[in-house]
């Protein structure tokens, strides 16, 4: 049985092939409102044709089904009102099922002119799955070796004159008019500024090779959290969650240290403007993880131990949320990126996991690593 359409609606019939086109695809009105999906859609969006049609994909209406983070309406409007073709990058589609639970699922979202039909919109969803978020990441990896390297270099070149430059600044200072004195010593400083910047790039190089052993992750959450609670994360609850049957790790215990702290940094610093800011710590065993396959390792090493960093803030900014683990990628004020750069080195370095899912009230960094 169909439902009866809203006023004024007409759904719309795209032409053949368009049910057997591997991706979710919709067609929208001028009113924003669901005028054609393919079986793609339905399946991929757990929601029926019957349920959708002549209804604003997220809308009020739908909303017990579907949410969309975030809202896909300004970038619809910009396609109805440019005629241009666009693309919104990781898209999360929060979608109901029968249970009345939820799964999040992300694609980034094309959207067009829908030809013919005036005013109409069409989009198309590129599914980011498993897959797709860890190829991101071996290519964020790659970028971010040979970013590191030529900055590790130039640091080294840029340290020398630069000490150059503030000794003579410091001179001329010494004997300058007040006005003079002042921009000399604003050379000074802003040096120091930079020269502190290339050492927090030099430390990267010098992160040396991972020494791997058996260890326990609670010990080493135990040892960040603690560090946080009387430290920067003072004002914060930070609660753990622990799997005690968790067996031990296969990785270098002050590595991983700093590569917790690193996180739980990051997210007391995103919690600042938070109403009861919290940060959850927590372990659990997942033997279907494994490392996507490659000709080494055909099979794709198991990587079932899980630690996940949760925090309640803001989210990851949109703007920055594909590439936070490249060198110099800030979304901070006086950041230096340079903290998830770090990161996602050392994980590599341990042939182990990092992946984030982020959305405004949630944002969770999830490690995987290997059993010792
Ligand atoms: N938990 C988080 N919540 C929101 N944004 C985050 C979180 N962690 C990292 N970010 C974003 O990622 C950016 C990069 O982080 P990082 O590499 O540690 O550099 P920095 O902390 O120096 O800015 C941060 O500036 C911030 O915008
Ligand atoms: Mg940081």
């Amino acid at each position: 049985m169909t439902r009866p359409s809203p006023a004024g609606f007409s759904q719309v019939q795209p032409g053949p092939g368009w049910d057997a086109l591997p991706l979710p695809a919709l067609v929208l009105d001028r009113q924003g409102r669901v005028a054609a999906m393919n079986d793609a859609a339905e399946v991929w969006l757990n929601i029926s044709r019957n349920s959708t049609l002549g209804r604003p994909l997220d809308g009020e209406e739908l909303a017990t089904r579907l949410r969309i983070q975030p809202s896909l309406s300004p970038l619809i409007g910009r396609v109805m009102n440019s005629d241009e073709a666009l693309y919104q990058p990781n898209v999360c589609f929060e979608i109901g099922d029968r249970a009345g639970g939820h799964q999040d699922r992300r694609a980034s979202v094309h959207a067009g002119p829908a030809g013919d039909v005036g005013g109409a919109v069409t989009i198309l969803l590129v599914p980011l799955d498993e897959a797709g978020l860890q190829n991101q990441n071996r290519a964020v990896r790659t970028a971010a070796r040979s970013a590191i390297g030529m900055a590790e270099m130039l640091a080294h070149e840029i340290k020398n004159p630069l000490a150059g430059i503030r000794g003579a600044a410091q001179l001329i200072g010494m004997n300058a008019s007040r006005e003079d004195r002042e921009m000399a010593e604003m050379i000074v400083s802003e040096s120091k500024r930079i020269v502190s910047l290339l050492e927090q790039v030099e430390r990267f190089g010098d992160t040396s090779a991972p020494n791997l052993r058996a260890i326990n992750v609670h010990d080493v959450l135990e040892k960040v959290r603690r560090s946080a609670a009387v430290g920067f994360a003072r004002k914060i609850g930070i609660v753990a969650e622990y799997d005690p049957s968790l067996p031990d790790a296969l990785a270098d215990g002050d590595q991983l240290t700093q590569v917790c702290l690193n996180l739980v940094k990051n997210a007391a610093e995103a919690l600042k403007d938070t109403d009861h800011p919290s940060i959850r710590l927590r372990s659990f065993y997942d033997h279907t993880l494994r490392l996507p396959p490659d000709e080494a390792d055909p099979t794709g090493r198991p990587l079932p131990l899980q630690i996940e960093i949760e925090d309640n803030g803001p989210g990851l900014p949109p703007a920055i949320a594909d590439q936070i683990f490249e060198p110099f990628v800030s979304g901070r004020e006086n950041g230096t990126g340079l903290g998830l750069a770090l990161v996602s080195k050392i994980i590599t370095d341990h042939g182990a996991l990092i992946r984030v899912d982020s959305r405004p009230g949630r944002t969770v960094f999830r490690i995987s690593l290997p059993k010792a």
